[in-house]
């Protein structure tokens, strides 16, 4: 069954903690979205609480995806750049789907989500990601559309000695 994505819902405390919640079983089966494992709920509101600042003011998008239940099954932000000169462009941070969900498309359905999201925003002619090097991320971006156009060699320490490229993914939207 496909989910359901939603973009801007309202941001109820029980939406937090379903996010909260997914970040946490994503980032402790080992998905990287800027954490490694053991975390917990509480070592992630503080990242949670940046992207719903952002939110409040407008600079970042939430998309989220339920499964049949209504559960919150995935999620990306879409933010808006600051700088004045890079304003036709948005930033896509923190794609993931719930690890029992993994593996079924849904993955592909969120960036396309994405994708339609960022076309309906004024103005915006491409997305732009970073994805974390030595899992096969950038082969699930290139099934997406998305082009590898940078590489920062071991720029991310996931651990000491396990130094992780920083790989800079694109879509054009024209
Ligand atoms: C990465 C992620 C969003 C992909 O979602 P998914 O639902 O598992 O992916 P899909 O089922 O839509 O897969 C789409 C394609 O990408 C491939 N793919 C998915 N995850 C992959 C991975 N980690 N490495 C290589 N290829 C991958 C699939 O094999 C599939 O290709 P195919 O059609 O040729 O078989 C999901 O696995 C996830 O949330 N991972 C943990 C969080 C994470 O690391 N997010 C990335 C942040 S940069």
């Amino acid at each position: 069954m496909p989910l359901t994505f939603e973009l801007d819902p309202a941001v109820s405390p029980a939406l937090r903690d379903d996010l909260l919640a997914l970040w946490a079983d994503v980032s402790n089966a080992g998905g990287s979205v800027g954490f490694v494992p053991p975390v917990t709920a509480d070592d992630i509101r503080p990242e949670l609480v940046k992207h719903l600042v952002a939110m409040a003011e407008g600079r970042t998008r939430l998309l989220v995806g339920r499964d049949g239940t209504g559960a919150v099954a995935a999620t990306a932000f879409i933010a808006h750049n600051t700088h004045r000169l890079m304003r036709h462009w948005v930033w896509l941070y923190t794609v993931m789907v719930h690890p029992r969900h993994q593996g079924r498309g849904y993955g592909r359905d969120l960036l396309a989500a994405a994708a339609d999201a960022a076309r309906g925003l004024e103005g915006i002619e491409a997305i732009r990601l970073t994805c974390r090097g030595g899992l096969g991320l950038e082969r699930f971006y290139g099934s997406c559309g998305y082009k590898e156009v940078g590489r920062v060699p071991g720029a991310i320490r996931v651990a000491p000695g396990d130094d992780r490229d920083d790989i800079t993914m694109l879509l054009p939207l024209l």
